[in-house]
């Protein structure tokens, strides 16, 4: 799949195509919808491997106690929780979303964590991070690239205010290789997903969105090539349940 460069005047919202300029206030829609449900969604959608994948993520962060690190469109804080044990009461986490409804979830499950005072909360747009350059030692996106309009300014932002030897973890869902399951993947995807969201969270025009939007989203070797173009070196990827979701991995040196 080759990308297309949403630096045009329309963008991607899943399968349509909107005004470059709507598509941020489309995509706060959705998490508006989804925000009260979102944590039960996860589980129920990915039969709780989420929390596996993004274990992983955080095993591969580096991070050391006391180093400071970035979760950006952080959500609801499954990252957050993890970057916050890695560096511990002396480090510190900034927790960001473009969300407040979402960013308010992530304050939750921060302070239920037992995170306080070492942790900050952040309203911010990935594409423009409001944080002094070579501030961080690990920046994380779990689950956001696939919805921001300009992906490359998001990573550009990303690799700005990284450390030199920080690394950015970039946790999307990818393009699995799932030969005669393909049909199932799509099946699930396309029809199950719409009706999960209709009876749980009342809203099954937000996970046809999600369907949509990952379909949408660069493969493996086109995000990586991606990141190299916005200055990461030593790119890899990890493909996760074969390569539905992969962890991209990439260094400011
Ligand atoms: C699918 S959720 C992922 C939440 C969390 N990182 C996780 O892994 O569960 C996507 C998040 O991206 C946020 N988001 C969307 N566009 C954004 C942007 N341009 N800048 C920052 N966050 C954004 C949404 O508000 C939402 O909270």
């Amino acid at each position: 799949m080759t990308e297309r460069r949403d630096t045009g005047p329309t963008a991607d919202f899943g399968y349509e195509r909107v005004p470059r300029e709507e598509k941020k206030s489309r995509v706060r829609g959705v998490f508006d919808s989804v925000a009260p449900r979102y944590d039960l969604m996860n589980d129920v959608m990915s039969l709780g491997l989420h929390r596996l994948w993004k274990r992983f993520t955080i095993a591969q962060s580096g991070l050391k106690k006391g180093q400071h690190a970035l979760d950006v469109a952080a959500g609801s804080g499954d990252l957050s929780v993890g970057l916050a044990r890695r560096v511990g009461p002396k480090g510190r986490v900034y927790v960001t979303d473009i969300n407040a409804r979402m960013l308010a979830l992530g304050r939750d499950r921060l302070l239920d964590a037992g995170f306080a005072g070492n942790v900050a909360y952040v309203e911010a747009d990935a594409e423009a991070l409001p944080f002094e350059s070579q501030s961080f030692h690990c920046v994380s996106i779990g689950f956001g690239l696939r919805n921001v309009t300009d992906k490359a300014a998001a990573l550009a932002s990303m690799y700005r205010v990284l450390k030199p030897g920080g690394r950015a973890l970039v946790l999307e869902f990818s393009k699995p290789s799932l030969g005669p399951l393909e049909a199932v993947y799509d099946t699930y995807s396309f029809q199950v997903l719409p009706r999960l969201g209709e009876w749980l969270a009342g809203d099954a025009a937000s996970y046809r969105y999600l369907a949509e939007s990952i379909r949408r989203h660069p493969d493996q070797q086109t995000l990586k090539a991606l990141m190299e173009a916005q200055g990461f070196e030593r790119c890899e990827y990890f493909n996760l349940s074969a390569g539905i979701v992969a962890l991209h991995v990439g260094y400011r040196l």
